[in-house]
């Protein structure tokens, strides 16, 4: 980098509402992968975007700088087009274990890196972790052969893809600049486009389950995301959908793996089916592929095939027994009546506090820990009956994780309507 500037000089600009040029953001990012800007200036950096934001220009330069730090991924030697889906993150999200194997049935490969869980949101490789002796680490070689062999790869994203990236989120982490729209939204596509992926599919999740809360700030999120992907060259559409309670019927890693095989095997929860189907149709279409029978690849055990393969490839056996936590409770409904709301954030909490999460990232998880939920929103449940199955290998941690779920739920009298909102909100492209 040519240029030098004064890291107290970049802060103060953005502390007084002005733009950043991009030599500025050129030579920060790469001045705090380098260690010559310390940390304290780099979240007061990071504090003032989130108070005074960034213009599409500004993003834009941060985004390019983040994915300058590292090193980029090419698949152009496969023989069929990449697709990629990255959701921001809910409770009981376990879509990218049927999709990923669903998408390549079609003749997509799917490059998945994936992250674990922190906080109240569970992470895709914890949720792969429980099975028998997967791994989650390859190298760019391994998971090149495994794109072309099989089609689909979940793996941890390598040490060597947006670095500037690591070292910035697990800061923001710590200092409470994650929710800032212009940092996750250029974190977010710094890892996409350096991965290398023809065609992005966004699962922006709205409600209190999510990082965004309402619709306009998660609308904003999309936007800039898409946008992002769009002028990087990455064919990027994104889906708005619900968070406000949790998808499927499970939240917890091993819980999850099992739910996301009932999909696989041509059952499972409606929602979970539904958003599977659903980003599976924009993913083959962005990869310009016909995705009409997406759902009879679900029922007639092609994509349950692809997914084994998957599982085998990276060490994983598929017919392992998944663990199983050592000690569960139920928690009952309190009166006859219908189930009206039961919030996401309140479950991801309860199953994070059980142990299927980790508070700092070199935690373990349980891999049997988390919630079992008998009922959705909308049910008639009758007083006494199971609403939810609290799983855990610490079983002192029931109190707390019941405490959390309290007003998590509304049993209304008979005959009330919950008001719903619909699993896809809106589509933005
Ligand atoms: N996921 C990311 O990768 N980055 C963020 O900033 C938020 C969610």
């Amino acid at each position: 980098m040519s240029e030098n500037f004064d890291a107290v000089d970049v802060i103060t600009a953005k502390r007084d509402k002005h733009e950043l040029s991009d030599d500025q953001i050129r030579w920060v990012i790469d001045a705090y992968t380098r260690g010559a800007v310390a940390d304290e200036q780099m979240s007061s950096l990071a504090m003032a975007v989130l108070l005074n934001g960034m213009n599409r220009r500004e993003i834009a330069t941060w985004t390019a700088a983040m994915i300058a730090s590292g090193e980029r991924m090419d698949f152009s030697s496969l023989s069929r087009p990449t697709a990629d889906k990255h959701s921001t993150g809910g409770v009981g999200d376990k879509i990218t274990l049927p999709l990923a194997p669903l998408v390549a049935v079609f003749d997509v490969a799917v490059p998945q890196l994936s992250g674990r869980g922190l906080g109240h949101t569970g992470g895709t490789l914890d949720k792969l972790e429980s099975i028998p002796g997967w791994k989650a680490d390859l190298s760019n070689e391994a998971m090149m052969r495994q794109l072309d062999d099989v089609g689909a790869v979940i793996c941890a994203a390598g040490t060597g893809l947006a670095p500037a990236d690591k070292k910035l989120y697990a800061l923001r982490d710590v200092t409470g600049t994650v929710e800032a729209i212009p940092l996750i939204a250029s974190s977010i596509m710094s890892k996409k486009i350096a991965e290398g992926t023809g065609a992005l599919v966004l699962d922006v999740k709205v409600g209190s389950g999510a990082f965004m809360k309402n619709r306009e700030d998660a609308t904003e999120l999309a936007r800039t995301m898409v946008e992002l992907g769009t002028d990087a060259g990455v064919r990027t559409v994104a889906l708005l959908t619900n968070m406000q309670t949790p998808l499927g019927l499970t939240a917890g890693n091993a819980l999850e793996v099992r739910e996301s095989i009932e999909v696989l095997a041509g059952g499972g929860p409606e929602d979970v089916v539904e958003l599977t189907v659903r980003l599976a149709q924009e993913m083959l279409q962005a990869a310009g592929r016909d995705g009409d029978d997406v759902g009879a690849a679900l029922k007639d055990g092609r994509a349950m095939d692809a997914w084994r393969r998957m599982i085998a490839a990276q060490g994983g056996d598929p017919d392992a027994e998944l663990p199983v936590a050592k000690h569960t409770e139920e928690i009952l409904a309190p009166a006859d009546g219908v189930l009206t709301q039961l919030d996401a954030y309140a479950v991801g909490v309860a199953a994070w506090r059980l142990g299927a999460g980790r508070a700092r990232k070199e935690d373990p998880v349980q891999a049997g820990a988390g919630i079992e939920l008998h009922f959705k929103p909308g049910a008639t449940v009758r007083g006494g009956e199971k609403l939810m199955t609290l799983h855990t290998d610490t079983p002192e941690k029931f109190e707390r994780a019941k405490e959390a779920l309290e007003g998590g739920f509304t049993i209304a009298p008979e005959g009330s309507r919950p008001d719903l909102l619909p699993l896809v909100i809106d589509r933005i492209s």
